[in-house]
């Protein structure tokens, strides 16, 4: 958790003023457990928030000015909160400013302007959702200091809206929910074409939760991720001719994909079909796995989502392959698998407290070897989602 003294300290000295009157919040980041690429074709997912994430010291002003600043860069803006506009020099900034934009769009008239400082955890394209997290954060403290209802799902879709319009990024809905509703010891259960969730203790007894960072930037993903999200939708076309209703890939079980899969002409169009149509069936086998204490059964499951993405999805890439294939090579792991987008990023493990420090040290060796670089890894607590800390 961050030093908040540290940071009002930081706050003062780029805004001036006093300490009393600025509020602090904090949004985590997100680990997804097992359900990857099915949150865009309306399927479930099962992430769990971090514990850490981003914090915002944020202050009203007395005119309607916008100020953005972040302790991570020493880059720093001064915008006027009625004139917000997208763009690309901004960089990060444009995550805050989208969120602006997008609670104008809803009918907000801000009272006055403020000032923000943001103070980032996550580690830049890793795939931990830190764009959600800055979103949500700015999202929730905007809402609470102008005195407005607070729904923890309504700010998610504000949130993804302002990652897909504003910054034309053309996320699902499953980043954004898991920062804003995501539970301590808890992971989320969300059906993602209707939005109905079940928050489910993460009870793993002796087994943690290793989070390894490949330090690969996640170059192709933009690309890649539309190339794969129009397959999803020609598959959703083709299955219309056994199911003429159909809009998007999660509405058949696997059981009706195999009757009509044939439809598909184009063998990976279908491939890709088959990875989202079996990954939603290997979580809702993974809950009651995880319910039942059955923790071989769910690293089992992650093993197959992680094979499944590799060979029919193609989103994992030699960096994520060779990190899981060094994990499942250590004994007291349960299951190992790619998280988030793919192409580099994160990979989680299961594994058992015993052997994390063997795990830490030959995953990284074996990593290394294999690719030329440095694996970073963290052991993951559940955190809660949005909050107000100070
Ligand atoms: C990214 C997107 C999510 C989801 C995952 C893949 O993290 O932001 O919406 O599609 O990829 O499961």
């Amino acid at each position: 958790m961050a030093n908040i003294d540290a940071l009002t300290q930081q706050f003062i000295q780029q805004y001036g003023g006093e300490a009393a009157d600025i509020s602090v919040f904090h949004a985590p980041g997100r680990v997804n457990l097992i359900g990857e690429h099915t949150d865009y074709n309306g399927g479930y997912v099962f992430p769990a928030a971090l514990t850490f994430g981003t914090t915002l010291l944020i202050r009203p002003r007395s005119d309607r000015g916008l100020g953005l600043a972040t302790t991570n860069f020493p880059t720093s803006k001064q915008l006027s909160i009625d004139e917000i506009v997208y763009d690309e020099a901004d960089d990060w900034m444009n995550y805050p400013k989208g969120i602006v934009f997008e609670l104008q769009k809803t009918g907000v008239t801000f009272k006055q302007g403020y000032d923000l400082l943001y103070h980032g955890e996550i580690p830049n394209g890793a795939g931990l959702s830190s764009s959600a997290s800055i979103e949500v954060v700015t999202a929730f403290a905007l809402q609470t200091l102008e005195g407005l209802e607070i729904d923890k799902v309504k700010i998610s879709l504000l949130s993804q809206k302002s990652e897909n319009e504003f910054n034309g990024v053309n996320s699902g809905i499953m980043d954004q929910f898991a920062v804003a509703n995501g539970k301590k010891d808890n992971a989320i259960l969300l059906m993602c074409d209707t939005l109905e969730y079940e928050l489910v203790p993460f009870e793993s007894g002796s087994y943690k939760l290793v989070i390894g960072n490949t330090n690969k930037r996640r170059g192709l993903v933009d690309s890649a991720y539309n190339e794969r999200r129009s397959q999803c939708e020609q598959a959703v076309e083709e299955l219309r001719a056994a199911f003429p209703e159909l809009t998007l890939l999660g509405q058949i079980n696997l059981a009706q994909f195999n009757e009509a899969k044939h439809h598909i002409k184009d063998d990976v169009v279908r491939a890709r079909a088959q990875h989202v149509i079996e990954e939603i069936d290997r979580v809702l086998q993974a809950v009651p796995a995880l319910k039942a204490g059955e923790l071989e059964t769910f690293g089992q499951l992650m093993n197959g989502s992680h094979d499944s993405l590799r060979d029919l999805y193609e989103v994992t890439g030699p960096e994520l392959d060779a990190m899981v294939a060094a994990a499942r090579e250590i004994p007291g792991v349960l299951g190992s698998r790619m998280t988030g987008a793919g192409f580099g990023g994160c990979t989680v493990s299961l594994v058992h407290e015993d052997s994390v420090e063997r795990f830490k040290e030959e995953v990284g060796r074996k990593y290394t070897q294999e690719t030329g670089l440095v694996a970073d890894f963290y052991v993951c607590s559940i955190g809660n989602g949005v909050e107000r800390l100070v």
